[in-house]
Order: C-alpha cells, then sequence, then structure tokens
C-alpha cells in the first residue's frame, strides 16, 4: 500500500500529578478499553522550572507485566531498584524497562545546566505469555542512538528500522517503532508502516500536516490503520515521538503501576506486594 494513512484523534494532554508530587503532560493512560494497544500511557514532563520550588520525583514503586521507556532530551534522571540495579539516564538516553514479573524502582529527576527537566515516558504493554518473565533492562547511551539525516529530517532511532539502519532496543515483543524526529522548515517525512500496527506521533515543537490535518504541538496524533505509509508536511518545521507497535488484542487489566490480563492476576500481585513474595 502506498497510501497514506489518515488521523482518527487528535489528543490534548492534560495535566496530571504523579509521584511525590510531579507534574506532567499525560495523553495516554491505561484503561481496560487499551484503545491503543499495545500503548498503555504517555507522559510528558517539562514543568519542573526552577520557579516551581523543589524537584519531585517518584520514590520507590513497583510495576509488573509493563514495559517503561523515559527518554530524556534535558535534564536527567536518576533510578535504582530492588535487584541492584542504579544508574543515571541523561540527555539523549534512553532507558528501556521490560518488568516482567515485577520491580521495585525510584525514578528521581535532577535538573540539568538548563535548569530544566524535559522527557517522556512511554508504557508499552507485554502479551500474557512474557508478564511473569524475569525483568530486563536496556539502558542505551544517547552516543550509541543512530542519528539519520535525511530529506530535511533529523531522526534519533531508538527502536525500529530506517533504511536498514537498526535503532539499539531490539527484541521487544511489540515490534516497537520508537524516533524522535525532527523536521526542517517547509520539508516532508514519509515512513512505512506495517498493516494493523498501532501509529501514534507525539508533536512537541512547530506544527504540521499529519495525515492532512494541521497539528500543533502539543499534541497526540492518532492514526487509522488505512495506509501503508504515515505523512507529515510542515512550513514552519516540527519535533514528534514516532510511535508504533503491534498490537496483542488481549484483554488487560490495569490497576496503578500493573498492567495484567485478569482480576485474579492484580488481585494475587496485591497479595504478593502484601506477604513479601512480589520481588523473587
Ligand atoms: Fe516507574
Amino acid at each position: 500500500m502506498n497510501n497514506f494513512r489518515s488521523i482518527s484523534q487528535i489528543i490534548e494532554p492534560q495535566l496530571a500529578v504523579e509521584g511525590a508530587g510531579v507534574l506532567l503532560r499525560r495523553s495516554v493512560s491505561p484503561r481496560a478499553s487499551n484503545e491503543h494497544d499495545p500503548f498503555l500511557l504517555f507522559d510528558h514532563f517539562a514543568f519542573n522550572n526552577p520557579l516551581e520550588g523543589p524537584l519531585r520525583g517518584f520514590p520507590m514503586h513497583p510495576h509488573r507485566g509493563i514495559e517503561t521507556v523515559t527518554y530524556i532530551l534535558d535534564g536527567s534522571v536518576n533510578h535504582r531498584d530492588s535487584l541492584g540495579n542504579s544508574g543515571t539516564i541523561g540527555p539523549g538516553d534512553v532507558q528501556w524497562m521490560t518488568s516482567g514479573r515485577g520491580i521495585l524502582h525510584e525514578e528521581m529527576p535532577r535538573r540539568g545546566e538548563s535548569g530544566n527537566i524535559y522527557g517522556f515516558q512511554l508504557w508499552v504493554n507485554l502479551p500474557a505469555a512474557q508478564k511473569m518473565s524475569q525483568p530486563r533492562y536496556q539502558e542505551v547511551n544517547s552516543s550509541t542512538i543512530p542519528v539519520i539525516q535525511k530529506d530535511g529530517a533529523t531522526i534519533r532511532l531508538v527502536a525500529g528500522e530506517l533504511d536498514g539502519i537498526r535503532g539499539p532496543v531490539t527484541e521487544i515483543a511489540a515490534a516497537p517503532l520508537y524516533m524522535d524526529v525532527k523536521l526542517d522548515p517547509a520539508s516532508r517525512f514519509v515512513y512505512p508502516v506495517p498493516s494493523g500496527h498501532t501509529v501514534l506521533a507525539y508533536v512537541f515543537e512547530g506544527a504540521g500536516e499529519f495525515g492532512n490535518e494541521v497539528v500543533e504541538s502539543v499534541s497526540m496524533v492518532v492514526f487509522n490503520d488505512d495506509g501503508g505509509h504515515i505523512e507529515v508536511k510542515t512550513e514552519t518545521g516540527a519535533r514528534f515521538m514516532l510511535i508504533a507497535g503491534a498490537p496483542f488484542k488481549e484483554p488487560i487489566v490495569p490497576y496503578g503501576p500493573f498492567v495484567m490480563n485478569t482480576v485474579e492476576e492484580i488481585q494475587q500481585t496485591i497479595a504478593e506486594l502484601r506477604n513479601g513474595t512480589f520481588i523473587q
């Protein structure tokens, strides 16, 4: 198919407070309706400027049944977890964390030289067969993310493929595409996407025409499954995260930081947290 996908929805992010009081913009949140399958959540951190006072973060909390993907553009996030892992996600870095059966972790933002923190967290679902797998991290340093320049586009490829180049994040169940696309003024971007895959674009700078509809930042664009490519045209320039993946088409039961397939699995998770067997 060479035709271009149209848009089904433009979502305006809503302010939400998470963790110990972090103000963020949320455009996708976990729901049983699972309308963006396999994607569960998309948060944008852009509010921790020095005028807002002390920095707040995400103290120790559990996850089960999902993957959390943190991409930082400014500032950094210090993290540590119940398995003994720790580190810093700095500007341009990605942490792709597959929680599997469970971790407890802490995520604490730090301001960069500019005084700001800017980044995104995406949650990707796991299929039922992998929800209780061993936890796994892919820590991606900024310097190892391919930067591809093409027809006025500058693309940082985190996961997926472009012109035979593969992003450093691999072996993810949803076969995801995750890339940061910056378009020069007066440019056009076309990218092939597999039929049946869910495609989202989070527009965070500038404006453009996505599937022939004008979209201004900051907005989450949801594409229909009606074409083999996505097309973006811009006069002023634009920057967006392009997100695509294969849906699992399984029932889900989201409960806070857990996403399982049945209510019983959520009850079991809560029981394990209470009796101390959640972490193995
Ligand atoms: Fe977390």
